[in-house]
């Protein structure tokens, strides 16, 4: 045997007893190896590096009301939490489809789903962006789907992975792209704003209050060296807003982050798109469920489906809004500001 120049790979060093940086989290990366481990995390309230937490899995699954051999599709697969509740309960006989943009994500979701059943099940799944749906399904279920699910924002893997720039808390690029390599990066949108549009998206993306001072702070920084990474973005935001007290600040910083993602990733014009077609996606008496996260998306959802009512096309929709139960939101925190909404298509007529 050839002897190898190259140095054994010793496995990176940390401080303390566990790693704190989100590719260093081994075992987190690994959950089916890990059990326990990721258990304790999932305890103590904690999402794993590298997994997403599916929210309102009951109350979603209620909604749907799946039946064996009925065709279905998840236009937001993530980790595929929720796509594995429907996928099981479809079978036997039914037919899955899955969409996502994120192309980092989608080879890992499939292999995982793929694992969960056997091979001849029928499962198509596709990266794009959900405004697009209606092609994908104008070939794989030209009838219409029996149930869909939109769960809307982004995903935790997306939101922990610092090289993706979605978090201000982690260093990082600042990027935000769902898909990196469609778009412009949140730092080149930033050099093709001015401060009088980037003050309006503040305030449409995120109803912040003190939108003019920070869209002056920021654009007046970045076009004196621009703003590359996330924790100068929210340097520059906490240096302008200090007088607000820390819990605040983090919302105020929180949201100049949302407001740049919605842009980066042309989140309001896909989901108008989307909104535009559900009718003509689900069969008659078909279902959709759709999970959103901030008032930006919730208002486009209720007036989607209260229009969908009016003109007959949904013979039900969820009068109140649905949320997750108090131990939901204690149990994995980043379900607090979920928002769950269904419509039903009308079994006759339109
Ligand atoms: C909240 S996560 C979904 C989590 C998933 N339900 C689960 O159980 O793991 C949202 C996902 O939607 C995807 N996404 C967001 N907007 C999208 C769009 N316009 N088209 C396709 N995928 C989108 C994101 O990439 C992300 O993976």
């Amino acid at each position: 045997m050839e002897e190898s120049s190259e140095k054994p790979r010793r496995r990176p060093r940390y401080a303390g007893r566990n790693p704190r940086n989100f590719q260093d989290k081994y075992k987190e990366h690994q959950p089916e190896k890990y059990p326990d481990d990721i258990r304790r995390i999932v305890e103590g309230g904690k999402t794993p590096a590298g997994m997403h937490r599916p929210i309102m899995v009951d109350e979603v699954m209620h909604v749907l009301a799946l039946s064996p051999g009925e065709t279905v599709v998840d236009c937001t697969l993530g980790y595929g939490g929720h796509a594995s509740a429907m996928l099981k309960a479809i079978q036997p006989g039914g037919y899955f489809l899955g969409v996502d943009a994120d192309p980092i994500e989608l080879p890992k979701t499939e292999a995982r789903l793929r694992s969960l059943v056997a091979p001849a099940v029928s499962i198509q799944l596709r990266r794009m962006n959900f405004a697009g749906v209606s092609n994908f399904l104008a070939t794989e279920a030209p009838e219409g789907v029996d149930a869909v699910l939109v769960d809307l924002g982004c995903s935790s893997m997306q939101l922990d992975d610092p090289t993706r720039g979605f978090s201000f808390k982690f260093e990082g690029p600042l990027d935000m792209r769902m898909n990196p390599n469609r778009g412009v990066a949140a730092s080149e949108l930033l050099t093709s704003l001015s401060p009088e549009e980037l003050e309006a998206m503040l305030v449409e993306n995120s109803d912040e209050p003190h939108a003019n001072r920070i869209a002056t702070a920021i654009l007046r920084t970045h076009r004196k060296v621009k703003i590359e990474s996330t924790l100068t973005l929210a340097n520059v935001v906490r240096q302008q807003m200090r007088g607000l007290g820390e819990e605040e600040l983090d919302r105020t910083v929180r949201r100049v982050f949302q407001s740049l993602r919605i842009v980066v990733n042309e989140e309001f014009q896909s989901l108008d798109a989307f909104l535009a077609q559900i009718p003509y996606l689900l069969k008659k008496g078909g279902r959709i469920a759709m999970i959103s996260f901030h008032s930006g998306e919730d208002r486009r959802v209720k007036g989607a489906f209260k229009a969908g009512f009016e003109s007959g096309h949904f013979s039900s929709i969820s009068k109140e809004i649905i949320r997750p139960t108090l131990k939901e939101q204690q149990s994995n925190p980043r379900s607090k500001s979920a928002k769950l909404r269904f419509a039903i298509r009308s079994a006759t007529g339109l």
